[in-house]
């Protein structure tokens, strides 16, 4: 099979985002948007990634820069101009290019292993990956023949009033040969009226010099949504969300209302564990089985739940690691925890985990009891069995000992504590 090289176009403005922060770096579902983008190409197995930046380039080169070779595009002259930038990196390359829209976050991965099929059986210069909207409105649109055959790509504003009325349009994803891109990408001249390089002129040339093109028609329409606006986003949030919803429903986790429940891109959650209404789940959770979390839950990156685990109602947790059988079942927040195996976390029991320099951890030991409103002023430790009383307040370098009890401001430890079943 020929060696397959990615290019990812992401230096323009977007200027309809009116935002300080590139839009590729705006994040969908917990993940920076060119990320998606950076794992369709890994899925296809690219041999090598290049991802053009332009307009705040030192900002999305440090987002990519662990993934994918950087190319600067120092002026931004259209979509050709950015495939341009990268000619020194092909320079005798054999194989396939893929071209893709660094704001297309929403591509389907097998959608593109068919596209690529469909190009590397053809021996087409190029194969545009196309879709049928029922409004094409911003979008260039496929240009036929009268038997059908694809014959050009016209950006919207050039378009004569019937080639406005198409509906089958490009969806910014191509794949070519590489030899032909590279021989042939210096020839497109700038489009008249925007006096910028479009990509999309290189099918007539593409023809004109002889080259087979051909368009593969995708009938998933929200698989290539372009995000140039903040309400485009939202609408790709959405579509995320009920993807990574339907997988983990799927996979046995009961989620009582999809329509209040915000579960990011790579979280994993266990067989029959329930997540209640109103429960936010950020990227990198981990949950195990038979847990239930909610409602109005939040747990934060860092977040690792074992077995048979209850978090209630304002619960927060962030970079907390809880142990088989914990019970958190009311308001509260544990921030850098480590938490042993059917311990049991009271109402309004907090770790003060922050002192305005540093997060510091707290060590909570198995079947130990936070009674409501402890505050456990971290670093501390709580041992196996320990219980904290209510309203105490354990103070930074403390312990309770195992099997002790400590009370009050700060915490003193008192007695032997009766909690050994
Ligand atoms: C482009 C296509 C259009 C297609 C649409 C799909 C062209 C001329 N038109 O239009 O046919 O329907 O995508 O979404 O290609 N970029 C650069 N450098 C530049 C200009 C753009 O890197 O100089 C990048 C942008 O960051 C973006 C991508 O290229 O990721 C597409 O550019 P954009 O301006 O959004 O093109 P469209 O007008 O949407
Ligand atoms: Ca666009």
């Amino acid at each position: 099979m020929k060696p397959l090289r990615t290019i990812i176009l992401a230096a323009g403005k977007g200027t309809r985002f009116k935002s300080e922060t590139p839009k590729v770096l705006h994040h969908l579902a917990g993940k920076p948007v060119v990320h998606y983008v950076l794992d369709v190409a890994d899925a296809v197995g690219s041999l090598r990634t290049y991802v053009v930046v332009g307009h705040k380039a030192e900002m999305v080169q440090k987002a990519v820069a662990s993934r994918a070779e950087v190319v600067l595009q120092a002026e931004q002259l259209g979509t050709a101009h950015a495939v341009r930038c990268c000619a020194d990196h092909f320079k005798g390359i054999k194989g396939d290019v893929l071209v893709m829209c660094g704001d297309t976050p929403l591509l389907d991965k097998q959608v593109i292993r068919k596209l690529m099929a469909r190009h590397r059986k053809s021996g087409n210069a190029c194969t545009v990956l196309t879709a049928v909207l029922h409004d094409a409105s911003g979008y260039g649109r496929i240009i036929r023949d009268a038997k059908g055959a694809f014959v050009a790509i016209r950006e919207h504003k050039d378009c004569s009033p019937q080639e406005v009325k198409v509906r089958e349009i490009n969806t910014g994803v191509y794949c070519f040969d590489a030899a032909s891109l590279f021989g042939s990408i210096h020839a497109i001249k700038p489009n008249a009226k925007k006096k910028e390089f479009y990509l999309t002129d290189i099918v007539e040339l593409f023809l004109a010099r002889g080259g087979k093109v051909d368009a593969v028609v995708t009938d998933d329409w929200t698989a290539n949504l372009g995000l140039n606006t903040r309400a485009e986003l939202a609408l790709a949030e959405k579509i995320m969300r009920d993807k990574v919803l339907g997988r983990l429903m799927e996979s046995g986790v009961t989620i009582i209302d999809p329509g209040t429940t915000y579960i990011e891109e790579d979280v994993k959650i266990g067989q029959d564990t329930v997540i209640y209404p109103c429960t936010y789940i950020h990227a990198g959770v981990r949950i195990g089985r038979d847990c239930s979390v909610g409602p109005f839950a939040r747990l934060r990156p860092g977040t690792k739940l074992g077995n048979h685990v209850t978090i209630g109602n304002f619960s927060e947790l962030s970079r907390s690691v809880f142990a088989d059988g914990v019970t958190m079942k009311h308001f509260g927040f544990m921030g850098d925890a480590h938490v042993g195996a059917n311990a049991n976390i009271g109402a309004g029991a907090v770790t003060a985990n922050y002192d305005g320099k540093n997060k510091n951890k707290t060590k909570i030991g198995r079947k130990a009891f936070i009674g409501c409103d402890a505050i456990l002023v971290a670093p501390v430790e709580i041992g196996d069995g320990a219980v904290a009383g209510a309203g105490s307040v354990v103070t930074p370098g403390r312990s309770i000992p195992a099997g002790m009890v400590g009370v009050g401001v700060p915490a003193r430890v008192i007695k032997k504590a009766e909690r050994h079943e």
